[in-house]
């Protein structure tokens, strides 16, 4: 029988499913077979049309709002999934405060350092303390950060958004030491800088400069991001943890 990604009977969260990335990773997960647990925090018109998608694919969803940086909301929302889906077997902590503009640091406020402390490194606390214990309880589990290239270029300018998703990877991986044991997996997918739906509206999906850089010459794409992290969540990768997986064209390539 040929492989394929099964995630029938399994309840999945996906955090910021109404932005770009999260809406195409939802519907993924949706195809094969999850039911989905659609989280939005303001746009909760685009976490409708997500899913209206999951429930075409024959799944069921819930919709939740939270601010995903307080524990509250996330609590919160945590209840309101397991009354509707069930405890979830897969989380995906994709949601992310946008800073614009980015600054130096000379430049940068000191509240945009806080904003992305918050929707990153808390955001993966706050998740961990919700839903692990029931994975914990399961003896399975995925969490799947998203996390980006940027974290290993040092750029000029991205400070604030580096140090936030620098340290959720510390969170995450020492979750995953913490966790093994109980068969939950910890890993996290790092884009480039990825064709989405607003690009495809735009005709923004090319950018020479970008794609020289790039060793596969081109930018990937929301559902390249997505098919990994569909990967990540099934049985296929059971005994990878504590990865950190750029699906970037080889734009960055971490040394072992
Ligand atoms: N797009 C890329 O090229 C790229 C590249 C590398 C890494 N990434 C990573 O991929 C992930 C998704 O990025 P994206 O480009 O898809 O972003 P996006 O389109 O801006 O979507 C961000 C999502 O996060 C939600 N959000 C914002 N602030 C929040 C808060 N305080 N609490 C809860 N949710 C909040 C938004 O909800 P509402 O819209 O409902 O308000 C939205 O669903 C991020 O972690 C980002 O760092 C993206």
């Amino acid at each position: 029988m040929p492989l394929s990604i099964d995630l029938s009977g399994r309840v999945a969260l996906v955090t910021g499913a109404s932005g770009e990335l999260g809406r195409v990773i939802a519907r993924t997960l949706a195809r094969c077979g999850a039911d989905i647990a659609i989280h939005y925090h303001g746009n909760r018109e685009r976490a409708e049309a997500v899913a209206r998608d999951v429930e075409a694919n024959g799944r069921r969803s819930v919709l939740v709002q939270a601010d995903v940086a307080n524990a509250a909301d996330v609590d919160r929302m945590s209840k309101s999934i397991r009354d509707s889906l069930g405890a979830p077997d897969i989380v995906v902590a994709n949601a992310v405060a946008q800073i614009h503009p980015w600054s130096s640091v000379l430049e940068e406020d000191v509240s945009d350092y806080e904003s992305q402390f918050r929707s990153c490194v808390l955001q993966c606390v706050h998740l961990s303390k919700a839903f692990v214990p029931a994975m914990i309880s399961r003896g399975r589990g995925r969490f799947i950060g998203i996390n980006t290239e940027c974290a290993m270029q040092m750029t000029p300018g991205q400070s604030a958004y580096v140090s936030g998703k620098r340290g959720m990877d510390g969170v995450l991986r020492v979750l995953a030491r913490e966790v093994g044991e109980h068969q939950i997996t910890v890993n996290q997918v790092a884009p480039g800088w990825t064709i989405s739906e607003k690009d495809r509206r735009e005709g923004t999906e090319r950018n020479a400069g970008y794609e020289a850089g790039v060793p596969m010459r081109r930018r990937g794409t929301d559902q390249e991001v997505a098919n990994t992290v569909a990967f990540l969540a099934s049985d296929l990768a059971s005994f990878i943890t504590g990865a950190f997986v750029p699906v970037c064209g080889g734009h960055v390539m971490p040394t072992i």
